[in-house]
């Protein structure tokens, strides 16, 4: 459960005179069963997405289009990620707040998940899950 467990992956790439294919399976790139994709798109370049962390999800973010920023924290400790080509996705395990940032125009940021959307799971205070990491 820490940020030396979010990783970038590569995704398979196909390439041929037509263009190329980026693919991510479940147990091959993806390290978890995939149950939701969602994706963000229309974002503007100022916003800030994310904030917030996930008690048991797990997800792979990836730069489809465009690039953003992914700033995770694990509680004690922080990195920056800059996502930026349609080959390579961040792997998120569960307990990491990340906060996205940096959109450039058009970008679309592609999420895979473990699980259905449950509000329940999410922390969107960063005290009540710094406080329960300190408690682990
Ligand atoms: P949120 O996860 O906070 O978005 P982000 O991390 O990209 O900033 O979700 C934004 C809103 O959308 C929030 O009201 C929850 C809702 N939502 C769903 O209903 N289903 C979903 O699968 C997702 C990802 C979000």
């Amino acid at each position: 459960m820490s940020i030396e467990n979010c990783k970038i992956i590569d995704l398979q790439v196909i390439n041929d005179h037509r263009g190329k294919i980026a693919i991510a399976e479940s147990g091959i790139q993806v390290p978890f069963d995939i149950k939701r994709v969602y994706y963000l798109f229309d974002v503007p370049t100022s916003a800030e997405r994310g904030g917030h962390a996930h008690r048991a999800l797990q997800q792979v973010l990836i730069a489809v289009s465009g690039s953003f920023n992914v700033h995770i924290d694990d509680g004690y400790n922080k990195r920056t990620f800059n996502l930026n080509h349609p080959s390579k996705g961040l792997s998120l395990c569960p307990m990491i707040w990340r906060e996205l940032d940096g959109f450039s125009g058009g970008s679309v940021c592609l999420a895979l998940v473990s699980d259905h959307y449950n509000e329940n799971d999410y922390y969107r205070n960063y005290e009540d899950f710094k406080m329960d990491i300190r408690a682990r």
